[in-house]
């Protein structure tokens, strides 16, 4: 008998520990601790380089280069593997690019303390502008 409930309890609290993994697994969104809501910080921080709807702002190249380009043509995956490149300072590592510019606005944008959750950016550019 004692086993049996013993055995029915242990069951139950893996049951609970399972549920908790997968409230935790929720969106990323949902699960930052970070100051500012994904969407503030893109208005705040990203849309005088990349636009309102990531369409990139032509005006801001310089000798041919786009200092605002658009990331609005970017899938989520490529999205998330340049954002976390900057965020690390970019060591260029999954997504072998050069992301210079971004790394050093990434400094800035921490200074004023925007820092955010790369993959939760990554889904609202994504969700919001993708075309
Ligand atoms: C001062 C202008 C400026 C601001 C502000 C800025 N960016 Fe950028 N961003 C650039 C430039 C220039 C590039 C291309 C060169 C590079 O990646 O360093 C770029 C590249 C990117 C890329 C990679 C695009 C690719 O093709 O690989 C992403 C993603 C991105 N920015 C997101 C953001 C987000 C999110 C913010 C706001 C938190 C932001 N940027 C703020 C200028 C800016």
């Amino acid at each position: 008998m004692k086993k049996t409930a013993t055995t029915i309890i242990l069951g139950l609290s893996t049951l609970l520990l399972m549920s908790g993994c997968t409230e935790s697994a929720k969106k990323s969104e949902e699960i930052k601790s970070y100051k500012y809501s994904t969407e503030q910080v893109y208005t705040e921080m990203c849309v005088k380089c990349h636009g309102l709807q990531g369409e990139g702002v032509a005006e801001l190249a310089k000798n041919g280069k786009p200092k605002g380009p658009a990331i609005n043509d970017q899938e989520v995956y490529e999205l998330k593997l340049s954002l976390t490149d900057i965020k690390n300072g970019g060591l260029n590592q999954s997504s072998g690019t050069d992301h210079e510019v971004m790394e050093h606005n990434f400094k800035a944008i921490l200074k004023k303390g925007m820092d955010y959750d790369t993959d939760a950016m990554a889904e609202y550019i994504f969700n919001n502008f993708h075309k």
